[in-house]
């Protein structure tokens, strides 16, 4: 055995595990045993450049080096060329902070992803974690929540709602229990922030959400946590043991007089528990139902209490305000989307994965700067942002700033930043009426325009799609069914189908065997 024992660091990280980095991190821990090389293996997060998972990386006096996408057939040529010493090898990628995808980044909320051991609390505190936790002990509730409200950041869940407004209200209003509660439902398509955190830098979630108690006076938390995340589960579980066990949980956090502990909940499936009212049923054992509004969760939450309700996103981005301060995150950005947007490059992408910069930067940077086209090669035809509500944007509108109004000017949204490509062969009449299948399948029915408007919808594009009778008959009944779910629905879910739906005419109004994008009643 050599004296000293290599680090390397394999993602335990869902994306990287589906592309097999288990049995890379198995294969590496064998041939070592083989040559009789110590080596000492880190599960960290993923650095979330996916097309290169399972990225590996390797500590050396010079600092990390990267290799991937390694497959365990790569692990014996990679003993071969000392890769545990960072030598060369075709899958050498040389420093990952050097990789321009990554380089070019702002990373704030995901500062620590894919560096640190996700489970470790000393890697954490070591990488300066808990110093906003710290400095928020030393502040008075209103003074974090001015804080909060000053560095102008917005609900990352995709109302994009101030998040100090929401905590300012919380605190003022007077309870005997209050609740701070993480929405982890994470249900848009093309969407892996919320779970990228949780199970790369489970902490920084954990710190957010105990900066936002002690701002409003809760005591207990819950992370509502959609079950298809089961490694997400684990990490955070983990996580939450290690914050007890080091006091930053439990009922003197760090020593002083604030108590706050946290429960993960896990969902059962259901897209509409992503909506917070629904979420708080869910939470309270009842079936995930919209609530009406108001009163606001903010007043009267889970069980009628006063309830922070936030997205992972928001609450993971507490913990860089507090410690750079308000003043700092909120000299980045554009007008008044404000800090860092944590985008998801998804769908038929050559370059995949994460990417977190300030707002502003155009849809075309994002696509075809970091995502280099279609993985397919064929040309670009449509992007959807913003998740299943989300509006599809044709490449001449890739000038539009990732900011929430501009994407509002353009009868769009930023939503929870996911971006998914498609190239040519998309044939966007589908798209609309699947906008609508989805909406009918996961439609919480209590209210009538979603309820039955979402099945009359699928039915009018099928006769559209099947070029039956009168066609400007069923346009304009098509115009009214969006104007009556746009503006008679109880949530965004019947209220924001539209968006996909009418995008997909104004824009691609051939695929629907039209000239222009123009329908009756609507524009
Ligand atoms: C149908 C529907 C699904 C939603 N799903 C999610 C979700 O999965 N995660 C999330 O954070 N917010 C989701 N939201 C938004 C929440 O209702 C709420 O605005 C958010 O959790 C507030 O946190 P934020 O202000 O930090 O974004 C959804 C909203 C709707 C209408
Ligand atoms: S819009 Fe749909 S999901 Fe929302 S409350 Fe109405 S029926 Fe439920």
């Amino acid at each position: 055995m050599s004296a000293e024992a290599a680090t390397v660091y394999v993602p335990r990280d869902s994306g990287a595990l589906s592309l097999g980095a288990d049995a890379v991190a198995e294969a590496i821990a064998a041939e070592a045993r083989r040559r009789g090389r110590e080596v000492r293996i880190v599960r960290n997060g993923s650095r979330g450049m996916y097309w290169l998972e399972p990225m590996v990386e390797v500590a050396t006096p010079a600092g990390r080096i990267a290799y991937g996408p390694v497959a365990t057939a790569d692990v014996a040529s990679l003993f071969a060329a000392d890769f545990l010493s960072g030598g060369p090898h075709p899958l050498e990628l040389g420093s990952p902070e050097e990789i321009p995808y990554l380089k070019s980044q702002t990373r704030l909320t995901f500062a620590r992803v894919g560096i640190t051991d996700p489970v470790s609390l000393d890697d954490y505190v070591a990488h300066g974690g808990y110093r906003g936790l710290r400095r928020a002990l030393a502040m008075a509730g209103d003074q974090i929540v001015e804080e909060m409200v000053a560095s102008g950041l917005r609900g990352r869940g995709g109302a994009g709602f101030p998040a100090g407004i929401k905590w300012r209200t919380t605190l003022q209003t007077a309870a005997d229990q209050k609740y701070i509660v993480c929405n982890a439902d994470e249900g848009d398509s093309g969407t892996f922030a919320d779970r990228m955190i949780m199970e790369g830098d489970p902490f920084v979630l954990i710190e957010g959400m105990t900066i936002a108690a002690i701002a409003v006076g809760a005591t207990r938390g819950y992370i509502y946590l959609r079950s298809e995340y089961p490694h997400a589960l684990v990490s955070l579980n983990a996580a939450l043991d290690a914050a007890r066990r080091g006091g930053y949980l439990g009922s003197d956090i760090l020593g002083g007089d604030k108590a706050f502990d946290i429960e993960v909940r896990l969902g059962a499936g259901a897209y509409i528990c992503g909506e917070e009212t629904a979420m708080l049923e869910s939470l309270e054992g009842k079936r995930g139902m919209v609530r009406f509004k108001p009163p606001l969760p903010a007043i009267a939450g889970l069980f009628g209490k006063p309830t922070v309700v936030n997205n992972v996103v928001t609450l993971a981005s507490v913990p860089i305000i507090l410690d750079r301060g308000a003043a700092f995150y909120n000299a980045l950005g554009t007008g008044r989307s404000r800090g860092t947007l944590t985008i998801q490059l998804a769908g038929n992408v050559k370059r995949p994965g994460l990417i977190e910069l300030p707002f502003g930067v155009t849809l075309g940077e994002i696509v075809n700067g970091y995502g280099g086209g279609t993985a397919t090669g064929r040309p670009i035809r449509a992007v959807q942002v913003g998740g299943p509500l989300g509006a599809y944007f044709p490449e001449s509108l890739f000038d539009t700033p990732l900011d929430y109004e501009a994407f509002a000017a353009h009868k769009g949204l930023v939503g929870h930043g996911g971006i998914v490509v498609f190239d040519d062969t998309v044939e966007m009449a589908r798209m609309a009426r699947w906008a609508f299948e989805f909406c009918a399948i996961e439609s919480c029915g209590k209210c009538t325009p979603c309820r039955i408007g979402s099945t009359r919808g699928v039915e009018i594009l099928d006769r559209i799609i099947a070029n039956g009778r009168d066609r400007e008959a069923e346009f304009a009944l098509l115009g009214d069914l969006c104007e009556t779910l746009t503006h008679g629905s109880l949530c965004a879910l019947g209220g924001l189908t539209p968006f996909p739906v009418l995008s997909a005419i104004r824009h691609f109004p051939g695929d629907f065997g039209l000239e222009s994008g123009d329908l009756p009643g609507t524009n």
